[in-house]
């Protein structure tokens, strides 16, 4: 019971000591033609990247940092839709392995109250408006303690071992996850997007509530009511206008 139950994702399987980035080892394998479910884990980030060019903070042991390679024949413009199902099987990992009350705040940081536990970061390919293949880069700040955070994270970021008292299993959490990823990205490829999207939207945060959303020119206000067929969040301003968001920035 205590092995990985998954066929696909994990199929192969690449663990480091230290790596710059599991993202750039995962697109590397992608190079020399690595089946899709392939998984990359490192103990240490040298250079852990985050969404918008952030640094991603990955201390020796600490965390989970890990990337997942993905081969889905889908349009290049569905790509977010695979954001949101990581966060989705990531969130209901959380929720049922820990019992932490983790909700995804748009499109794909995982928080407790208000702080940050996880974040996720998507890097694709593609040409002709079909994906070639994507790589999930998956961060969660596990056994992380107050000292191993940098002063600018304070009253932004926390760890699952800060939230539930006690250090905790990252082996386990992986297990766990990679299966829930597996169902859901099974369950997606047969039956498309939309039971995902009644999944994301029962555990976001984002919607029915003000929010500031970053744009060319400065602070949007506006309130989110749902996510498009493509997955990306459908804000109406103050002003009543609509704007649609696939990648950027929110504050709630
Ligand atoms: C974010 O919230 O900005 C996304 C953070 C994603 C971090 C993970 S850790 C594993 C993978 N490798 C990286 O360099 N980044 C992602």
């Amino acid at each position: 019971a205590d092995s990985l139950q998954t066929e696909m994702i994990g199929s192969s399987f690449r663990i480091y000591d230290q790596v710059d980035s599991t993202q750039n080892v995962a697109h590397e394998l992608v190079r020399q033609g690595c089946p899709e479910g392939t998984v990359v884990l490192a103990e240490e980030q040298t250079s852990g990247r985050g969404r918008m060019g952030k640094k991603w903070l990955s201390p020796k042991g600490k965390g989970i940092w890990m990337s997942i390679v993905l081969k889905p024949h889908i349009p290049l413009k569905q790509t977010s839709q695979l954001t949101l199902l990581t966060a989705v099987a990531l969130c209901r990992t959380l929720r049922q392995e820990l019992g932490v009350a983790v909700g995804i705040k748009w499109p794909n940081d995982l928080l407790v109250d208000g702080l940050k536990v996880s974040g996720i970061l998507l890097e694709s390919s593609g040409e002709d408006d079909r994906l070639n293949y994507v790589v999930a880069g998956i961060g969660i700040s596990v056994n992380m303690e107050a000292d191993d955070f940098p002063e600018e994270l304070d009253g932004k970021a926390t760890s699952l071992r800060i939230v539930c008292g006690r250090p905790l299993d990252r082996i386990q959490i992986i297990r766990r996850f990679l299966e829930k990823f597996e169902e859901l990205y099974l369950l997606y490829l047969q039956q498309g997007f939309s039971p995902i999207r009644t999944l994301w939207e029962a555990l976001t945060i984002s919607l029915n509530r003000p929010l500031r959303v970053k744009t060319y020119n400065g602070w949007v206000e506006g309130t989110a009511e749902s996510i498009d067929d493509n997955g990306a969040l459908t804000v109406k301003t103050r002003d009543g206008e609509t704007m649609k968001l696939y990648s950027g920035d929110i504050q709630l």
